[in-house]
């Protein structure tokens, strides 16, 4: 990794183990007079490999975390690690490396190419990858290999976001992060979204956080963490995980 800065020289506590590990996170918007605190000391562990919900309504800071976890914005205060290095410290190309190796990032507005076929859209990104799925194989993971050659206007709102989950994946990223991804869909496509992102979680192995406002999408999760005013406000595990076929909202 880039950074020299590591958990072993920070002294953090416990943070090695974890994917990211967020400590005291402070996130404050400077508005001409007024101070928007988005986030008012967020500490948080992710582990390998779980598919864990961030839940909270609308204004609590959760795209502001899941952008200070995959190196879009910086916070104000505290620290984040990544795999035990201090991603906070991490200089801009370090940044642009860990995003572009690692980080999937899943959005509720697909920003496809519209000029682009579904299998050409996935091919930008795995042709600057270093170890990438094939983009067929990539678009066959979200069950649209036989669309690989339709463009995004002649595709559903729910497959335009599955052709750009297969791209975020396509990479074999270590962590998989989604802002809202059915926020823009109806129930049935929403379902069928939420299934893509649950079967790479489960097929690739990537560490995926899903936010949301839906209580819901919740029971699909390992672990969901409350967000509210900028904090934590609790996390609870589900005994049972609910396959996405099975949500209905
Ligand atoms: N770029 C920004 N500039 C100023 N305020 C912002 C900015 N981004 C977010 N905020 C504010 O920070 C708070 C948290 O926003 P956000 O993280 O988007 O919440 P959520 O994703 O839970 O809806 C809100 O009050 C929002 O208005
Ligand atoms: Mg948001």
């Amino acid at each position: 990794m880039p950074s020299p800065t590591t958990a072993a020289t920070t002294g953090a506590e416990g943070v090695k183990d974890a994917v990211f590990a967020a400590r005291s996170v402070v996130k404050t918007y400077q508005m001409g007079e007024v101070a928007v605190h988005a986030l008012n000391g967020v500490d948080l562990d992710l582990w390998p490999g779980e598919f864990v919900v961030l839940l909270g309504p609308s204004g609590s800071g959760k795209s502001t975390l899941l952008n200070i976890l995959g190196g879009l914005d910086a916070p104000t205060s505290g620290d984040v690690f990544y795999r035990g290095e201090k991603l906070t410290a991490f200089n801009d190309s370090a940044l642009t490396r860990y995003r572009r190796d690692h980080v999937g990032f899943v959005f509720q507005f697909y920003n496809l190419i519209p000029s682009l076929t579904a299998r050409e859209n996935v091919a930008l990104i795995t042709e600057i990858a270093p170890n990438p799925l094939d983009p067929v194989e990539a678009l066959a993971l979200v069950d649209l290999d036989k669309r690989k050659n339709h463009f995004p206007s002649q595709m559903s709102g729910g497959e335009q976001q599955r052709v750009a989950i297969a791209r975020a994946v396509a990479k074999r990223p270590d962590v998989l992060l989604c802002d809202e991804p059915t926020g823009a869909l109806d129930v049935h496509t929403g379902v069928l979204v939420l299934d893509a992102i649950q079967r790479v979680n489960a097929e690739l192995g990537a560490t995926t956080a899903v936010i949301t406002h839906n209580a819901v999408i919740a029971k699909m999760a390992d672990r969901v963490i409350h967000i509210s005013d900028g904090r934590i406000a609790g996390e609870e595990r589900n005994t049972k995980k609910v396959a996405a076929s099975e949500l209905e909202w």
